[in-house]
């Protein structure tokens, strides 16, 4: 038996789509809020396998997802870095700003085997879940995790990193290979843990110019792709550009990521010309599962409608946010499963 979202990231359609959603595992969620109450801290919940495995299998007992998610965060990555990190009520991930010569002096050497305990919940995770399912590893794309390097915390048009970038051109791009070998070293790890395919989340591809985008997203990406496959010829890899627009394009040909992850901004037209090439994974605004009602059904036709025919993931085109209301999801899961 092949798992639904490995066939149609390997170029099949199955209709109706298999779907997941980008931050399933989350507040919107009861019980959710009663294992991160319980866990204490957010990187408690990351770092225990008994409480990452239980998140995780949460959407999928609730809901039956075709994939779950590795419960984890993009930023364990610089934290084992040595670099402080806090997640504070409301207010998103807090680290102290790196400086150039803390990027000068950066060693990733081993590094990954201090995420040990993730390998751990991936591989609980194989045993545990449905046959049927699919169990996605991931990592946060270069770009996007120095961008919380260098500010300290999440911005709206990460000014810093990109001023950075243009003041400090041979550190940044030290900083973006490092964090490329590790996050390689960490994806192979997944990989040897029972991780079905992979996810690299770029959430920030779009506050950049295309010279930019080149050398700070396609090329990290590639070079994570290429050391994966190195070891894993046949990986199976997800790329997540959020925002990259037209850039979408050469995303897939020049990282070699098997499936394009698309934002809601994408048109149809534009997104049918990326599914010629390739599966292609989206794009429902988070915000129409928020809404629920006929914002809710029209946004979920209009994905079927006109990506339907060729090889697609269902999935929003960013995470669900804590305050979509649980029947919206089930009304989104119904709508897409009985189009049978
Ligand atoms: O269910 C899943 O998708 C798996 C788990 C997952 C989380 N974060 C859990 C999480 C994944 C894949 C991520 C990725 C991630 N983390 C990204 C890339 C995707 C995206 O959303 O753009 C980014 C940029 C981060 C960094 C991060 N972590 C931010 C900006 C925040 C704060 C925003 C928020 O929603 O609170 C986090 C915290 C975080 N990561 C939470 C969860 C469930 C909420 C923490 C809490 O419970 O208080």
């Amino acid at each position: 038996m092949k798992r639904k979202v490995l066939r149609v990231i390997d170029g099949e359609t199955v209709f109706p789509p298999p779907a997941w959603m980008m931050r399933q595992a989350g507040r919107y969620l009861p019980e959710y809020r009663a294992s991160r109450k319980e866990a204490g801290s957010f990187l408690d919940l990351c770092y225990s396998p008994d409480f990452a495995v239980e998140v995780t299998l949460q959407p999928i007992r609730r809901f039956g997802f075709d994939a779950a998610i590795l419960f984890s965060d993009i930023l364990v990555v610089p934290h084992v870095l040595g670099r402080d990190l806090r997640f504070e009520e409301g207010r998103g991930p807090l680290m102290t700003p790196i400086t150039p010569d803390e990027i000068a002096a950066l060693n990733i050497e081993g590094a990954e085997e201090k995420l040990a305990p993730v390998y751990e919940t991936v591989n609980r995770l194989r045993n545990e879940l449905p046959d049927e399912t699919t169990l996605l590893g991931f990592c946060g794309a270069p770009w996007t995790v120095a961008t919380y390097m260098i500010a300290g915390h999440g911005t709206a048009d990460q000014a810093p990193a990109r001023l950075f970038a243009y003041q400090h051109p041979e550190l940044f791009e030290k900083l973006l290979n490092d964090l490329a070998d590790i996050s390689a070293a960490y994806l192979i790890k997944q990989l040897d843990s029972g991780a079905d395919a992979l996810q690299i989340f770029d959430s920030w591809s779009g506050v950049l110019d295309e010279d930019c985008f080149d050398r700070f997203c396609i090329k990290p990406v590639a070079r994570i792709v290429a050391k994966v496959r190195s070891v894993y010829p046949d990986a199976r890899i997800i790329g997540f550009p959020k925002g990259a627009g037209l850039l979408y394009q050469d995303y897939r040909e020049k990282t070699g990521v098997n499936m394009l992850g698309m934002d809601w901004t994408v048109p149809f037209s534009f997104a049918k010309q990326l599914q010629a090439q390739g599966a292609v994974q989206g794009n429902l605004d988070p915000l129409r599962v928020v809404a629920g009602g006929k914002a809710l059904d029209e946004g979920v036709d209009a994905i079927l409608k006109h990506l339907g025919q060729g090889p697609l993931v269902f999935n929003l085109g960013h995470g669900i946010t804590p305050q979509a209301p649980i029947e919206h999801v089930q009304q989104m899961l119904d709508r897409i499963r009985n189009q049978a």
